[in-house]
């Protein structure tokens, strides 16, 4: 595969899609956003983009206005020249890597998109302001590079139904793709933060999964059965912290009212030590 075009600059992207673009016929340009420390989940995204489009922009920018002011933004990990390489041979073809200056020249940005209500809620009740950073910097990439799809991972559920509302809300000229979550082989969903677990504390983490499908399995008996199946699973790990078990419509990420019968999709947020993981699944309940 041939090396891909590393642009640090706005003018530098804009320029390499507008090369891109004037090649034969119509082609089309797929945008994969990411915080970098690439991991098969995130070139999973890329394959997609692969498989769509003809032309794949992978941006890498660890977005500060995404995390709170006690979260990880300083020690999350960085690792540029790998992920370059690893874009390379998913055959990748533009790598956006704006610094913070590039992106936010006038410091944090004044104007932002705040996902309403539904932004407040699970991840977003617990990392306050996290989801109108995450939708203010999608915008503005959506904006530079103006991809005909953009490419999300499923893992994180809300993040995708918040931009999907967004495209919608805003008309962004824009084909919202999701592709499954990326697992190790015990069922933990890749994430560059299981790094930072120990080895006492990676087998742990494989528990939310475990917690997961014991939901999934019991939803047929209904919701009380579904989250008891779960609580259970978590219960039984002192070394696991919940921080939120959900069980939601997956078409307005509202909590079902007991007694719904249907398809659901359930999430859990939980601490291990001192890394936050989050996953989900689909379910229907009986
Ligand atoms: P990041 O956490 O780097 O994730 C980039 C993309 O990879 C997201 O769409 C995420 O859902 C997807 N992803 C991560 N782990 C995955 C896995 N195990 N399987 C499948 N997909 C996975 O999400 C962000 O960055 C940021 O919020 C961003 C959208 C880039 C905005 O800053």
């Amino acid at each position: 595969m041939s090396e891909p075009i590393v642009a640090p600059t706005i003018a530098a992207v804009r320029s390499a899609v507008r090369n891109a673009r004037a090649g034969q016929g119509d082609r089309r340009i797929a945008l994969v956003p990411t915080m970098g420390a690439l991991h098969a989940g995130h070139l999973a995204l890329v394959e997609r983009a692969r498989d769509i489009a003809d032309v794949v922009v992978v941006s890498i920018f660890v977005n500060p206005l995404q995390f709170g002011q006690n979260e990880d933004l300083s020690s999350y990990p960085r690792s540029l020249e790998r992920d370059v390489a690893a874009l390379a041979d998913v055959g990748a073809d533009i790598v956006f890597t704006p610094t913070e200056s590039e992106m936010y020249p006038n410091g944090p940005s004044a104007t932002r998109i705040t996902g309403g209500a539904a932004a407040g809620m699970l991840e977003g009740a617990s990392r306050r302001g996290h989801f109108e950073g995450v939708l203010t910097v999608v915008a503005k990439l959506l904006h530079i590079v103006g991809p005909d799809v953009v490419v999300f991972g499923q893992k994180d559920a809300q993040q995708v139904f918040l931009v999907q509302r967004m495209v919608r809300d805003l008309d962004f000229p824009v084909r919202v793709e999701v592709v499954d979550t990326v697992r190790d082989e015990d069922g933990l969903a890749l994430s560059s933060r299981n790094a930072r677990f120990d080895p006492r504390q990676r087998s742990v983490a494989r528990t939310v999964h475990t917690a997961l499908e014991a939901a999934v399995s019991a939803a047929d008996r209904g919701i009380d059965a579904c989250v008891a199946a779960a609580q259970s699973a978590l219960m039984g790990e002192p070394l696991i912290q919940l921080d939120y078990l959900a069980v939601v419509e997956p078409g307005t990420f509202q909590p079902v009212d007991d007694g719904f019968r249907g398809k659901v999709r359930i999430l859990i947020a939980a601490r291990v030590g001192d890394v936050r993981l989050i996953d989900n699944d689909l379910a229907h309940l009986g």
